[in-house]
């Protein structure tokens, strides 16, 4: 583990903040890292900027993260990372949807895609306006940039997959990625096969280790730390549990829903 000091503080929308910090490693769009905050726990973080000055993007939902929200300039934090597979980039005309805190992951990728030429579509779905993240940042890299919200507030009113799905039916895209509530890669997965597009999702379980040793994260025969973060639809199309259960931090089996 890295013990490294939070350098920048930014409030990204409701709820959300973003960490930066020096860490010399590559990493890659998809990767994630353990945070430790001293005293409090270990938690996983998608790497949110994954260039020299590294970023994590963090929804206060819980004990850590709200000990995290509380940190201030200086503070020092522990990380262990980067970790997990990333995602591979591919295709020239590109699918990319992001739920709520999903489009942590998402946002370096369009970023990595646009600037190897591809063509890039985004959509950036939220419960609410306030809760839209990172849509400036992905306009700014020329990407197509599409906007959904539950209650309708800002952008397209209803789920993310809807909007996909128009998206979808106009064809052209040679690779989709995702990231954000598991049923909503579910539905990512049902949709992109009718559409014979490629899709890679980023899947979030409760994990301990981090490196493939404890079982926390299991996800039928994979570990989801060591395996993923980053499935192949194909892959998870195989797996019973996708979509239907994960492990409470106990270790017990519960229902997705
Ligand atoms: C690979 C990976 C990447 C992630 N990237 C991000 C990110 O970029 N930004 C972000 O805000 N969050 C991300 N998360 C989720 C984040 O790790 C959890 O929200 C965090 O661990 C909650 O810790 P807590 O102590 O604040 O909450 P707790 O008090 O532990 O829990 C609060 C609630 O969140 C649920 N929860 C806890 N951990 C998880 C988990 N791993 N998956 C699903 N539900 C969970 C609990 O069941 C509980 O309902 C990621 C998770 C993984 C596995
Ligand atoms: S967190 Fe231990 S195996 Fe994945």
């Amino acid at each position: 583990m890295v013990v490294t000091k939070v350098l920048e503080i930014t409030d990204e929308c409701d709820r959300v903040k973003t960490f930066r910090f020096k860490l010399n490693s590559d990493a890659s769009p998809g990767q994630f890292v353990m945070v430790w905050v001293p005293g409090v726990d270990e938690i996983p973080m998608s790497l949110s900027y994954t260039g020299e000055l590294k970023g994590v993007t963090v929804e206060a939902v819980g004990t850590t993260t709200h000990s995290l929200h509380k940190l201030t300039i200086g503070d020092r934090i522990g990380i262990r990372g980067p970790l997990g597979n990333g995602f591979v980039i591919t295709g020239r005309n590109a699918l990319v949807v992001g739920g709520g805190s999903g489009m942590a992951s998402l946002a370096p990728l369009v970023e990595r895609l646009c600037a190897s030429g591809g063509k890039v579509t985004c959509v950036v779905g939220a419960r609410t306006e306030t809760e839209h993240l990172f849509v400036q940042r992905v306009e700014e890299t020329g990407a197509e940039v599409h906007c959904s919200t539950d209650d309708g507030s800002a952008g397209h009113k209803g789920p993310v997959t809807s909007l996909s799905k128009e998206l979808l039916s106009g064809g052209g895209f040679d690779q989709a990625y995702a990231c954000g509530p598991e049923l909503m890669l579910l539905r990512m997965v049902e949709m992109c096969r009718e559409h014979e597009v490629p899709l890679q999702c980023s899947l979030e379980r409760y994990m301990k280790c981090g490196i493939g040793l404890c079982g926390s994260c299991q996800l039928g025969s994979y570990t989801v730390c060591k395996d993923g973060p980053v499935f192949d639809s194909q892959v998870l199309a195989g797996i019973p549990e996708f979509g239907m259960y994960r492990r409470a931090p106990s270790g017990l089996r519960v229902s997705i829903g």
